[in-house]
């Protein structure tokens, strides 16, 4: 159990607070991978989309290269395209730009700074498409904005393999909404990593640059700043492996020795050796997907996948009843 410290205590009562505070109280520990994504998370991850290693990003941008005609022709026009995460990078603009006559863009965001910057991304490069952020937590029930034009279905885009940073519990409950939120004509494009040898999965979340390593480790560094943490960085390490039998990279955070750390007031021992596990990074099989995607309600109508079958985009609509 956490004990009470000297640490001054001057934190506000906010989610990541409590999420930090129940999460360091667990055994094992564990602390959600959404906390990544500060400004500084944030750059380092587009750095990790650059490095050699990390594979996901290239395929999936050589994928939308490739097919986005035949992905766009498949949705048709009028679409509202609703996209979870920050979004308007490359591979939105791209699909934004094959469109036949798109409804808008909807990009819904919890960060409004990264929210600021993809509306004006979208502004930049297509300035006649209507663009209607919404500021939430993609997870929660929100409400979608209308649009100027009535649009003639709603299709969620979430690329990335982002999917995979969710159990499968909660992977299935985001499937679900996803269907709630399309409605009875609309569609999904998720992009899915497909399970491959550990070696090339191990070394794309381990890249020689250490880039991986270092945004792992920066959600100890936003701990200290904004919860009035201590820990020393130079204490923990950063560790991601396969769990073959889960099909999923599981990355921890390793206490290099014995230590005690204070965050917002209160006291947690770390024994050395000890892992707090920080995030998950499923790996999927086409059929183990297309399961998934029946219990939510959804079924793959198409993908495509490159030739070596590391990564897929997957087209998902409601079963017909
Ligand atoms: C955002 N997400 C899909 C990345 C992944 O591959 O799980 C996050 C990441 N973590 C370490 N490297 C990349």
């Amino acid at each position: 159990m956490p004990n009470r410290c000297v640490c001054n205590a001057a934190v506000p009562d906010d989610e990541f607070a409590r999420d930090v505070a129940s999460g360091l109280a667990r055994a094992p520990k564990r602390l959600p991978s959404k906390y990544f994504y500060d400004a500084e998370g944030s750059r380092l991850f587009e750095r990790i989309c650059e490095q050699p290693e990390y594979y996901l990003t290239r395929v999936e941008l050589a994928l939308m290269q490739t097919h986005v005609a035949d992905i766009a022709a498949q949705l048709g026009p009028g679409v509202r395209l609703v996209e979870y995460g920050s979004g308007a990078g490359i591979k939105t603009r791209l699909l934004l730009g094959q469109l036949k006559a798109p409804a808008g863009y909807v990009p819904v965001e919890i960060s409004a700074l990264a929210l600021q910057a993809s509306v004006a991304a979208i502004a930049a490069e297509l300035p006649q498409l209507p663009v209607r952020p919404v500021c939430a937590d993609f997870t929660r029930a929100h409400v979608l904005p209308d649009l100027p034009v009535i649009s003639a279905r709603t299709v969620i885009y979430f690329p990335g393999s982002t999917l995979g940073n969710f159990d499968s519990d909660a992977a299935l409950r985001l499937l679900r909404q996803m269907r709630a939120e399309m409605g009875a004509a609309g569609a999904a494009v998720i992009g899915i990593d497909l399970e491959k040898d550990r070696a090339t999965l191990e070394a794309a979340y381990n890249d020689a640059a250490g880039v991986t390593a270092a945004f792992t480790l920066n959600l100890l560094t936003r701990i200290n700043r904004e919860l009035d943490g201590n820990f020393d960085c130079a204490g923990f390490a950063h560790r991601a492996h396969y769990n073959a039998i889960a099909a999923r990279i599981e990355t921890a955070i390793v206490s290099r020795r014995d230590q005690a750390v204070c965050v917002a007031g209160r006291r947690y021992h770390f024994a050395a050796g000890e892992a707090m596990a920080v995030e998950i990074s499923s790996k999927y099989r086409l059929d183990g997907f297309e399961r998934l995607a029946a219990r939510a309600g959804l079924v793959v109508s198409r993908h495509w996948a490159d030739a070596a079958r590391s990564f897929a985009i997957v087209l998902l609509q409601p079963v017909r009843a």
